[in-house]
């Protein structure tokens, strides 16, 4: 059986390492993580005290068959040009950045490289996780590597050079949808003198009843609207709020993401 390195335990090499390990997609005898502030695993070993603790991050890069580099984005490079050393030729590097190309870790790592841009709601068993190989990836590690995923999020395996317009609809979207709700929260707050807590609960639940009605495809957006917006009544009056106002906002959004690449 594969042995797994996870080096960076911060909020998405949790999210990932605990999703694989929640679906059974690794067994945690198989799993050895490093995490520069040790404290952040005591929860981790508490839960899964098979899971190897190792103080010493050359020892999960020799030992690995397959290396995840979960850090932030200013750390990975240089995490990884310390450990390459220590990492085998065959052994397959797996990066979680969203900004670090493949080329640039194959100029550090002579052997097979993947992307996977996974999303914090995989850990709810939803969401799409983006896999891109390098063409050092034989077609056997590839189809490992998108099973151990498939378990715990759909997948999509893409071009490099498309992970882009994919990912403000998966990796980024859970934070601006959960901008979108914290607004529409507070201003339902604030129109209807609830209270917040109150407010957040049934908005809550017609969000999961819409979206569920959606992906189903049961009813189709426009379908939606037209049935809830009887004309000349109150949802009709609010739509043409949101019609007015939110495409140029979401234009906005996505020019400040694209810009930030
Ligand atoms: N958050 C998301 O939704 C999301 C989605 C897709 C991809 N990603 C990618 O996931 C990666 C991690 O992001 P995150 O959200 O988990 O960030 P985070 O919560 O801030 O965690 C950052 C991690 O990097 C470690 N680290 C930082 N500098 C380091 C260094 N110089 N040496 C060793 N370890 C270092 C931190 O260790 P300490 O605990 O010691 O600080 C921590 O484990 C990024 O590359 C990001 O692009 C994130």
């Amino acid at each position: 059986m594969k042995r797994y390195g996870f080096i960076g335990y911060g909020n998405m090499g949790r999210a990932v390492l605990l999703s694989l390990l929640g679906k059974d997609s690794i067994a945690p005898d198989k799993v050895m993580v490093y995490n520069r502030t040790p404290d952040r695993l005591k929860e981790l070993s508490a839960s899964y005290p098979d899971v190897v603790i190792a103080s010493d991050p050359p020892k999960i890069a020799r030992a690995s068959d397959v290396l995840f580099l979960c850090t932030d984005s200013s750390a990975v490079l240089s995490v990884l040009e310390d450990l390459s050393p220590y990492i085998d030729m065959r052994t397959h590097v797996v990066s979680i950045n969203g900004g670090i190309s493949i080329e640039e870790i194959e100029a550090r790592h002579n052997g097979p490289v993947s992307r996977v841009i996974p999303t914090i709601i995989m850990t709810s068993g939803h969401g799409l996780t983006l896999i891109t190989h390098g063409c050092r990836v034989p077609l056997a590690m590839q189809m490992d590597l998108q099973a151990l995923f498939q378990r715990c999020s759909k997948v999509k395996v893409l071009a490099e050079d498309d992970l882009v317009r994919y990912t403000d609809l998966t990796s980024c979207a859970p934070g601006l949808l959960a901008m979108m709700v914290e607004a529409f929260v507070q201003a339902g707050a604030r129109s209807s003198g609830l209270p917040l807590k109150e407010v957040q609960e049934v908005l809550l639940e017609t969000l999961v009843g819409t979206a569920s009605i959606l992906a189903k495809g049961s009813e189709s957006t426009h379908g939606l609207m037209e049935k809830v917006a009887t004309k000349g009544g109150i949802t009709e009056k609010g739509l043409r709020v949101l019609e007015m106002e939110l495409p140029s906002t979401f234009d906005h959004m996505f020019e400040a993401t694209r810009k930030a690449r």
